[in-house]
């Protein structure tokens, strides 16, 4: 089976290269081999290489940024979105893209499943959403995993924690928003099963359970022996520009319907990450 990553080079795409490897025919694109947002250049590749799946890993991911340059996050994660779901469509190929938990505003009190709407608060959810919406109207076969708080290989909380733990003896962390911290391994397993399928569609794809940043960040000091002293922060007192959901936990429900869910409690995939993060750096 031939797959077509775009995004090689991010946290994601490296967890897929690193599981997909030995039995695929992996295909490693990055920003400087293929920009997603040049339609040429991602038609003249697809249909060269003839892939059965492409998998977008590929995205404009700095939530900060994108208040003050939409017109990139648009560029990469609505337009490049589009134009890799036109040219599946074109050569027959499968389209894997992934999307977030921050489509949602965060109001509801219990977690979000595929059937709820969505209302997203910043310009990167709103970019995001439109990929969605995009990716569907291309009429392709696709599948479209919303995950969230993703950590893996490259930077991401967790190695920021670990490094700061290094450096202070106090840290502050956001204690009013809720999310489902979500390891790329885990991510990748639930890929690699759907895309056997033919069930397309949206599908939430997050670990189990839920927290805070503050209890993750206490988690992962308490799994890694780091001793900090860690503070909760109101959202209000630490203000960005990007509106974040106060409360965005998803339900994996239709992997769940699928007999398809096998993501892990976020807390045991956390302890798997940190054992091999410190297996790596010893
Ligand atoms: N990270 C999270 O917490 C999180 C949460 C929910 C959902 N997601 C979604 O999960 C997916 C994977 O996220 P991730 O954390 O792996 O992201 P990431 O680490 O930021 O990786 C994204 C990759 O896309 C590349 N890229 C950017 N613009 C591109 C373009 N025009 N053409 C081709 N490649 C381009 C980036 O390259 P450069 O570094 O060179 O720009 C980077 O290597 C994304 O769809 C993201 O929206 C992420």
């Amino acid at each position: 089976m031939k797959i077509f990553l775009t995004g090689a080079n991010g946290q994601l795409g490296r967890e897929i290269n690193k599981q997909f490897q030995e039995n695929y025919q992996l295909i490693l694109l990055d920003r400087q081999t293929l920009d997603i947002t040049d339609f040429k250049s991602v038609e003249t590749m697809v249909k060269d290489i003839k892939p059965d799946i492409v998998i977008n890993a590929a995205a404009f991911t700095k939530v900060e940024e994108a208040e003050d340059h939409p017109e990139k996050a648009y560029q990469v994660n609505t337009i490049g979105a589009q134009n890799l779901a036109i040219v599946c469509k074109r050569n027959l190929a499968k389209l894997v893209h992934l999307s977030t938990d921050y489509v949602f505003d965060g109001t509801k009190a219990e977690p979000y499943d595929e059937f709820d709407p969505s209302y997203p608060l910043s310009v990167y959810g709103k970019s995001k959403l439109w990929g969605e919406k995009l990716v569907e109207q291309a009429g392709g076969n696709h599948f479209i995993l919303r995950t969230s708080w993703l950590y893996g290989e490259g930077n991401n909380f967790v190695r920021t924690m670990l490094g700061l733990a290094d450096q202070r003896d106090t840290i502050s962390v956001v204690a009013d928003q809720y999310g489902t911290p979500t390891y790329t391994k885990d991510l990748v397993w639930v890929i690699e099963r759907l895309m056997q399928t033919d069930f397309y569609g949206i599908y939430h794809a997050s670990n189990k359970g839920s927290t805070t940043w503050f209890e993750f960040a206490k988690t992962i000091f308490a799994l890694s022996g780091k001793s900090i002293v860690v503070k909760p922060l109101v959202t209000d007192n630490y203000p960005l520009k990007a509106v974040r959901p106060k409360y965005a936990v998803l339900d994996n429900k239709l992997l769940k319907l699928r007999g398809l869910d096998i993501m892990r409690p976020w807390e045991e995939a956390l302890k798997d990450y940190i054992d091999s993060t410190s297996a790596h750096t010893k």
